[in-house]
């Protein structure tokens, strides 16, 4: 199957990128892309058949000059740089920005010792949420959660255990398990999500942009049926090879209920949502495009119809070899993992979607120059619009705290030409 290089989820605004040159010098000092998008084409066919809300080129051109100097102003920096207003510099934010890396929140740990309580526990998780937020000020607040806690409400027990990660007592393996499976109904079963992204939206404004996420279908379904995280993937690959109806039906579940759950987020304060389909690379191509991809586009269609303005984030890690089919997904933002050079994921994707990333999160255990420097190489491939600075994985243990400080305070100190 042939991929186009460039996205047609909506009505499409393309860009040559042939004009795209990594040769000229900043004022900065770092390369960056002498990008000067050319419109081509807005054309309101879309393969996916999803309609984004706005065609950049034709927006710009009639909007007055006010009315956009005016959004700016008061709209997220990470919010415009998507939909590809011209902006001063990439926003940044780091998955993972919240957790153990930071000293704060080591010590609330050692007084809160369960992660299900630090997550569901409306006050730590604002808290928790904050602390990135309080030292840092990124471009992106990200709730304090997991991919895995709207389980419980599906009917699904777990637990996350220090040193062992999560855990599914009862994995789901048969027709029968899966009958079991619930709808998820948020306000009943995590309203304290709800409550935690309100809470965050009101202390934080137009000062940064609120990021919900979810786990996709088949990252979801990859800890449900192995019973916690997995080196081989041997038990939903039995599944899916063995009993493909069984899976499906599984996956089919839990694409309705992350939808819903999305626009849960987004009813409560969530400005952009991330989906983590962290494990889907464990599939091969013609089985992602079997097991995940078409409940991808299933969930970004079904919230896109209610909710066409939430831009949605795809991540997927060790993504290099799906790039094209993730866009396919219609996403607004393909977050790319290093495995990939940026300049590359800005060919292969085009100029329609908007990139994350992608620098290595063990880059942070380099000196600060070399991540000065690694910083400067990912911002100039990136190009000029539509990119979010961020790391191509969350942030490891251990990372020096300072270090994540000097990148925050590196990105936030660039300025395009
Ligand atoms: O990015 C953020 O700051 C928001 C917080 C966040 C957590 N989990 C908190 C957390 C996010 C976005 C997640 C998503 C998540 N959870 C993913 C997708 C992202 C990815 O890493 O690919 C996945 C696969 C999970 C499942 C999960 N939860 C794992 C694999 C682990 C790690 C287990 C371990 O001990 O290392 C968790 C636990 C977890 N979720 C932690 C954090 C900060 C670490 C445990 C702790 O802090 O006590």
């Amino acid at each position: 199957m042939a991929f186009p290089s460039t996205s047609m989820c909506g009505p499409g605004v393309q860009y040559r990128s042939s004009t795209m040159s990594l040769s000229s010098r900043s004022s900065l000092g770092f390369s960056q892309p002498a990008l000067r998008p050319e419109f081509v084409n807005c054309s309101k066919e879309s393969r996916c058949n999803i309609r984004r809300p706005l065609c950049i080129s034709q927006a710009i051109a009639t909007e007055s000059a006010e009315k956009v100097a005016a959004s700016e102003t008061t709209e997220p920096l990470l919010l415009r740089a998507v939909r590809g207003d011209k902006v001063e510099r990439p926003p940044v934010w780091l998955m993972r920005q919240a957790g153990r890396y930071m000293k704060v929140y080591r010590d609330l740990c050692e007084k809160h010792p369960s992660f299900r309580e630090r997550s569901e526990n409306v006050d730590l998780s604002i808290e928790i949420s904050l602390q990135p937020w309080k030292k840092f000020q990124p471009d992106g607040v990200i709730l304090f959660s997991d991919i895995l806690t709207p389980l419980t409400g599906m009917n699904i027990p777990f637990d996350i255990i220090k040193g062992k990660g999560p855990i599914i007592p009862h994995p789901i393996r048969t027709a029968h398990d899966v009958s079991q499976v619930r709808e998820l109904v948020p306000e009943e079963a995590v309203p304290y999500v709800g409550e935690t992204l309100k809470a965050l939206k009101s202390e934080v404004g137009n000062a940064s942009t609120i990021l919900g996420f979810v786990g996709a279908p088949f990252t979801l379904a990859s800890y449900i049926v192995e019973g916690g995280s997995s080196k081989n993937y041997s038990n939903i690959k039995r599944l899916a090879f063995g009993h493909p109806e069984v899976l499906h039906s599984l996956l089919q579940k839990l694409a309705v209920s992350v939808a819903l759950y999305i626009k849960y987020q987004a009813d409560h304060g969530a400005q952009a949502v991330q989906i983590f389909d962290s494990w889907a690379t464990q599939l091969s191509p013609v089985d992602f495009e079997a097991f995940s991809l078409p409940y991808l586009k299933q969930i970004i269609s079904d919230v896109k119809t209610t909710h066409p303005h939430l831009p949605i984030i795809l991540y997927a890690s060790g993504s290099g070899g799906l790039l094209e089919r993730m866009a396919s997904a219609c996403a607004d933002v393909v977050s790319v993992d290093w495995s990939v050079d940026m300049a590359e994921a800005r060919q292969r994707l085009g100029h329609d979607v908007a990139v994350q990333g992608n620098v290595d999160p063990g880059v942070l255990f380099g000196s600060k120059d070399f991540i000065t420097r690694r910083i400067h190489d990912t911002v100039a491939k990136a190009g000029q619009q539509k990119h979010i600075l961020n790391l191509g994985h969350g942030v490891l243990v251990g990372t020096p705290e300072e270090n994540v400080e000097h990148f925050f305070d590196v990105a936030k100190s660039l300025r395009y030409e």
